[in-house]
């Protein structure tokens, strides 16, 4: 299913969150928003799932304004991981998983099998984990969990927002491996919301920029790369680079700060 923005306009207050977003994402790709912290990136999600209504202009999916769709069948359509966790503390990762499928009235013999399959597909020990509380869970476990309650009704559009940002360095770099595998074997269609440019290329097919509400860019990491439209794109291009320069120039030194 395809989603798009289609002038959607978010105020609060005298405030625009976010200023008639025109975009498309292509069914079955992934696309990624990249912006500073306010910059309308979990304003411009929520509108997909009504979290928010747009004051202004509209958002489809599969080219239904999702204000004219049922909240159920958007609930089937749309998939959500929260930018933190979300996951109700005092449930068990099986009860986590199965909310919506029990929402959906799936059959109990139906829905452990799939909790059991889903904790599978995101590398996690069924036997071990599925009767734990969040609590007992490690950062980078919570997040597998998050991950899969989101897929578990299999819906055909999955929305992130910021779902590895506040986990470790190799732990991200192992969840981003596992997203893009999931998305190969799935095929829905996504929008991965995050601050890191760099983790907006490996996870997405096309990456748009977002600041004070406004889409500066949008286009692949190679059109970003060679024709930044804006210089806050510039900026953003420069500082995964550099970055990255960085990080050579250090482990050419031996580790010694330059
Ligand atoms: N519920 C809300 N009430 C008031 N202002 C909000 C609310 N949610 C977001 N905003 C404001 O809207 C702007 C965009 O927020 P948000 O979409 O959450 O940004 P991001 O996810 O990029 O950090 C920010 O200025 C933020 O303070
Ligand atoms: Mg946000």
């Amino acid at each position: 299913m395809s989603i798009a923005w289609r002038g959607a306009l978010k105020r609060f207050g005298a405030r625009v969150a976010l200023d008639a977003l025109e975009l498309d994402v292509e069914r079955g790709s992934v696309l990624a928003l990249v912006g500073g912290s306010g910059s309308g990136k979990s304003t411009a999600l929520k509108l997909v799932n009504r979290l928010l209504d747009a004051d202004e202009g509209r958002v489809l999916v599969d080219g239904d304004d999702v204000r004219t769709i049922e909240p159920h069948a958007l609930r089937r359509r749309v998939g959500y991981v929260f930018q933190r966790l979300g996951l109700f503390p005092h449930w068990t990762v099986a009860e986590n998983i199965a909310a919506t499928p029990v929402l959906l009235r799936w059959d109990p013999a139906r829905i452990a099998r799939r909790v059991d399959a889903l904790l599978e597909q995101v590398e996690l020990d069924p036997a071990a984990v599925r009767g734990r509380y969040p609590h007992e869970l490690s950062g980078g476990q919570a997040q597998r969990v998050a991950v899969a309650r989101a897929l578990a009704a299999e819906p055909p559009v999955l929305l992130f927002d910021e779902p590895f940002g506040a986990l470790d360095a190799i732990t991200r770099g192992q969840l981003q491996e596992r997203f893009v595998a999931l998305h190969r074997a799935l095929g829905f269609t996504g929008v991965f919301v995050t601050h890191d440019l760099g983790e907006a290329l490996v996870v997405a097919d096309r990456v748009a920029v977002l600041s004070g509400g406004k889409l500066l860019q949008v286009g692949q990491g190679r059109d970003l790369f060679e024709r930044p439209a804006d210089p806050y794109v510039a900026s953003l291009v420069e500082a995964a680079l550099s970055h990255a320069e960085l990080l050579r120039w250090r482990l050419r030194a031996g580790g010694e700060a330059p």
